[in-house]
Parts: structure tokens; C-alpha cells; sequence
């Protein structure tokens, strides 16, 4: 496998980084995850906007020109030779001596990475899975793609060790932000398709966008608002979207089976409309 790393393609085993790296000592830095689909990247221009978006909120330079970046994902793609595959860059401020202050001269750095994707497996598809939900005690700026992930790792172990694929993160009041690593979907008992407005508290996900855009001409009732853990609980469907689950029935909410327990027809169409438009 190789790696890119602040300008030179090295195999991954000489991949290294300076100990100083603000990355590695504050998580001061961002992150981008982009699907390649059957040779395709999926949504690049959206992800680099973003990408845009949340270092412009933290303050750091751009690392390269969007045609640049561009330019390196491809050529890590050609080295590498995958079809299908999660491509992930990061940048932080750079390296310096310890000073929560950020640094005055300092160069931004960037790293890319590619590997094969792991899609859920056909079981997880046609059978849904389960979350559980836990408290969200994240910061107030989820919408930053930040590299410090402690609570998103918190959640999503403690959802593996109950045996469960992602945990839904619940708010002070009573409110269901999203997943660990992945937005979160019901459809009502009364029918309609809900997730959380994009706003701080989330990560405003590329899949979500795309599935809201796909929604057009599908004449599904749909809202964007907080909805709670009790409304999920009485929800007829649930899903999970994000780059590397597509869109993933759930199936079963804290040990509670969702609906008649099997995935729903808007969770399956919207799998399969997201799927066909990627293709
Ligand atoms: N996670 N919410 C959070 C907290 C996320 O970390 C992610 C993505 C999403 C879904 O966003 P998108 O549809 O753009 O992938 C929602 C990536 C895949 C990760 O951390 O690996």
C-alpha cells in the first residue's frame, strides 16, 4: 500500500510523521472520508467543500489547491489499485513545539491514505442492524470534521460490546443527534422519513445530502428536525447513511425491534436509489 504523505508517495510502512505534529499531540486537525464505488469517487466535490469548511472553522491554511488535492486522491488511487475503496486525507496545522496557542509560522500538514472497503456484509443488508443508544457528550461544534474522535470511539466500542453495529448519541434533552460515525433516519409511525437538521450538533454527512437530494420525485413525506429516542423507538423504520454504509437498515434500537423487525420499503428504496446513483 502506498501513502501520501506532505508531497511524496511512500509505501505505508515508511509512512511517518514529525512527533511534534499537532495532529498527534492536540488532534488539531480535520479529515475527510471519500467512497471510491467501482473506480469512481462518489460526491468529491462535496467532500472537498466540506473539507474546506471545517478548516476554515479551525483556522488552518488550506494544504494544497482543490485541483492539487485532486490530483493526489487520483494518483493514490492509480498506485494503489483499488475500485473498491474508503480514501482518507487529513490535514492539521502542523508541527511545532507544545503550545495550545497556535503557532505563528507554521506549514499545514496532509496525509492520504486508501484502503479496500469493507461494505456491510449481504446479512447486515436484508437483515438490518442493531444500535444502541448513549449519551452524546461531544462538543458543540460537531459539524467540524475533527480528528478528535474520543467520544465517537467511547460510543462505538461500547456499541460493539453490546454486540451491536453503531451507537445512536442522545442529548441532554432527550434528543437523537446521530451516530458515532454515521447520520441517523426513522420513518414515523405516522410515516414520515425524519432526520436531524443540519446544524451544530451533527455532522452535516455527504450520504445524507445526497440521499435528501434523491428524495425529490420520490413523494416521501420528509422533515429535517430532532426527533427523540422515544419517537425512534416508535418508529416503523430506521436507517444509518454515511460513506462507507451507504444507507443501512436498522433493525433493532436499543433491544427493541424496529417496526416488524426487517427492513422497510422507504429504507430499502432509498438503498437502492442511493446504490444505482453511484453506480
Ligand atoms: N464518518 N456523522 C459522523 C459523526 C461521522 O463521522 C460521519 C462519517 C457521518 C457520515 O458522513 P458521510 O456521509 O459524509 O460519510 C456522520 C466517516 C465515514 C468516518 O469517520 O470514518
Amino acid at each position: 500500500r502506498i501513502a501520501y504523505v506532505n508531497g511524496r508517495y511512500v509505501p505505508i510502512a515508511q509512512a511517518q510523521v514529525h512527533i511534534e505534529d499537532r495532529g498527534y499531540q492536540f488532534a488539531d486537525g480535520v479529515y475527510e472520508v471519500v467512497p471510491l464505488y467501482r473506480g469512481r469517487l462518489i460526491d468529491e466535490e462535496p467532500h472537498l467543500d466540506r473539507f474546506d469548511y471545517s478548516l476554515g472553522e479551525l483556522e488552518i491554511a488550506r494544504p494544497m489547491s482543490r485541483a492539487a488535492l485532486k490530483l493526489v486522491l487520483r494518483e493514490l488511487v492509480r498506485r494503489n489499485g483499488l475500485s473498491d475503496a474508503l480514501l482518507y486525507f487529513q490535514a492539521t496545522r502542523g508541527v511545532a513545539p507544545r503550545d495550545h496557542k497556535f503557532p505563528a509560522r507554521v506549514k499545514t500538514a496532509f496525509v492520504a491514505t486508501i484502503r479496500r472497503s469493507r461494505p456491510p456484509s449481504a446479512a447486515a443488508i436484508e437483515q438490518g442492524v442493531s444500535v444502541i443508544t448513549l449519551p452524546d457528550i461531544r462538543w458543540e461544534r460537531c459539524d467540524i470534521k475533527s480528528i478528535g474522535l474520543l467520544p465517537n470511539l467511547l460510543a462505538k466500542q461500547k456499541a460493539t460490546m453490546a454486540g451491536a453495529f453503531e451507537a445512536w448519541l442522545v442529548e441532554a434533552d432527550g434528543t437523537i443527534s446521530e451516530g458515532s460515525s454515521t447520520n441517523a433516519w426513522i420513518v414515523t409511525a405516522d410515516g414520515k422519513l425524519v432526520t436531524r437538521d443540519a446544524g451544530a450538533a451533527i455532522l452535516n454527512g455527504i450520504t445524507r445530502q445526497r440521499v435528501i437530494k434523491l428524495l425529490e420525485n420520490q413523494g416521501i413525506a420528509f422533515e429535517q428536525r430532532a426527533f427523540s429516542r422515544e419517537e425512534a423507538l416508535a418508529a416503523r423504520e430506521a436507517f444509518l447513511s454515511s460513506s462507507s454504509s451507504f444507507v443501512l437498515p436498522i433493525t433493532k434500537i436499543d433491544g427493541h425491534a424496529v417496526g416488524e423487525g426487517k427492513p422497510g420499503p422507504v429504507t430499502r428504496r432509498l438503498r437502492d436509489v442511493y446504490v444505482a446513483a453511484a453506480l
